[in-house]
C-alpha cells in the first residue's frame, strides 16, 4: 500500500490580502510518497531537495507532525507509515514550501485511509503544520494548495474558506532572489497597529481585487493590486525590490508586490508570455547585481 502526491507552490496576500488571499500556482510543487508498514508509528524515511535543512524527526517536520495528528484525531495509531519527501522548490523562499509539503502529505494519508475526511476538513491540521513552520497558523498558503486556485480566507474563527474565480488569462511571474527572509522573521517586524486612512486604502483595493476576478475587469484587477501596509515593512528585506518592481511595471505588469513573507516577488500578468518576458527581465536584473534568482512563470 502506497501513495504518491503532488501539491503546488502557492504565492499568498496577492499583494493587498494579507493572511487571507492566495492563489496556486502550476509549479513548482512538492511531492510525498506514504507507504503503509507494518511496524505502528510515523518515520521520515527520506527527504530530497531540501540541502539537509528540514527536520527528519517526524514529530517536528510538518509532514510527520501533520499525518500523526490525523492518525491520532481518527484514531489509527496502530498505523505504521513511512514518508519519503521530494522537495522540488526553494525553502523560506515566500513560495507557501512548508504549505505545499504539508498539503501532499495531508492529501495522501487521507486518500490512503480511503478519504475519512473531507478537503475542508484536512485544512485544520495543515493550519497546525504552519503553526509549526513559523509560529502562526496562517492559511494563505495551505488553502490554495489544496483547493486550487485563488482562495479568500473569509475568516480564520470559525475557519472559512472560499474559492474565489480565477479569469482565464491571469498569470504571474515569481521571482525568489537568493537571500534569507525566515516566515517567522517577517512576521515580526510587522506593526500590530495600523492607521485608519490606510486600513480604508486597503480594504478598497481587496474589494476592488475581488470584484475585478469576478467580472474578468483586468484594469480593476491591476488597480487594486497595491499593499499600503505590509510592503513598505517588509521590501527592505528584498534587494532590487524597487528596481524590479519599475521593471514589471514597464513591461506591463498588471500589478507587483512581494510573494507571501518574501524574498520571493511576484508579478501579475495578463496572459503567460507576458509572465515568461517579465521572469526573464527581472532574473537578468538581478544578475548584473550579482544576485542569483529562481525564476518561474506560471498559469494561476
Ligand atoms: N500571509 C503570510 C505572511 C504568508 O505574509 O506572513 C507567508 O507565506
Amino acid at each position: 500500500d502506497s501513495i504518491h502526491v503532488f501539491a503546488p507552490a502557492t504565492s499568498a496576500n496577492f499583494i493587498c490580502g494579507y493572511d487571507i488571499l492566495g492563489l496556486a500556482l502550476e509549479e513548482p510543487g512538492d511531492e510525498v510518497k506514504l507507504t503503509r508498514v507494518n511496524t505502528p508509528g510515523v518515520v521520515i524515511k527520506k527527504i530530497t531537495g531540501d540541502e539537509g535543512l528540514l527536520p527528519t524527526d517526524s514529530k517536528k517536520n510538518t509532514v510527520g507532525a501533520c499525518i500523526e495528528m490525523v492518525l491520532r484525531h481518527l484514531n489509527r495509531e496502530d498505523l505504521g507509515i513511512e514518508i519519503e519527501l521530494n522537495k522540488k522548490m526553494p525553502i523560506g523562499s515566500g513560495l507557501g514550501s512548508s504549505a505545499a509539503s504539508t498539503i501532499a502529505g495531508l492529501f495522501a494519508i487521507n486518500q490512503l485511509l480511503g478519504e475519512p475526511l473531507t478537503r475542508q476538513e484536512l485544512l485544520p491540521f495543515a493550519l497546525k503544520g504552519e503553526e509549526l513552520a513559523c509560529g502562526y497558523g496562517h492559511a494563505d498558503n495551505v488553502a490554495p494548495s489544496l483547493l486550487g486556485g485563488i482562495t479568500l480566507i473569509k475568516s480564520y474563527h470559525p475557519l472559512e474558506v472560499i474559492n474565489l474565480p480565477t479569469p482565464k488569462e491571469l498569470c504571474c511571474s515569481i521571482i525568489f532572489p537568493h537571500v534569507e527572509v525566515p516566515t517567522r522573521a517577517a512576521r515580526q517586524i510587522l506593526r500590530t497597529q495600523i492607521e485608519l486612512k490606510n486600513a480604508v486604502h486597503q480594504w478598497g483595493n481587496i474589494a476592488g481585487l475581488i470584484s475585478g476576478l469576478f467580472l474578468e475587469d483586468y484594469g480593476l484587477i491591476s488597480r487594486s493590486l497595491e499593499d499600503k501596509l505590509i510592503e513598505p515593512i517588509r521590501s527592505i528585506l528584498i534587494p532590487e525590490f524597487d528596481q524590479m518592481k519599475e521593471i514589471a511595471k514597464e513591461l506591463g505588469a498588471l500589478g507587483f508586490g512581494i510573494s507571501g513573507s518574501g524574498p520571493s516577488v511576484v508579478a501579475f500578468t495578463k496572459g503567460l508570455d507576458k509572465a515568461k518576458e517579465i521572469t526573464e527581465a527581472l532574473q537578468l536584473h538581478l544578475k548584473h547585481k550579482q544576485i542569483g534568482s529562481n525564476g518561474y512563470s506560471s498559469r494561476i
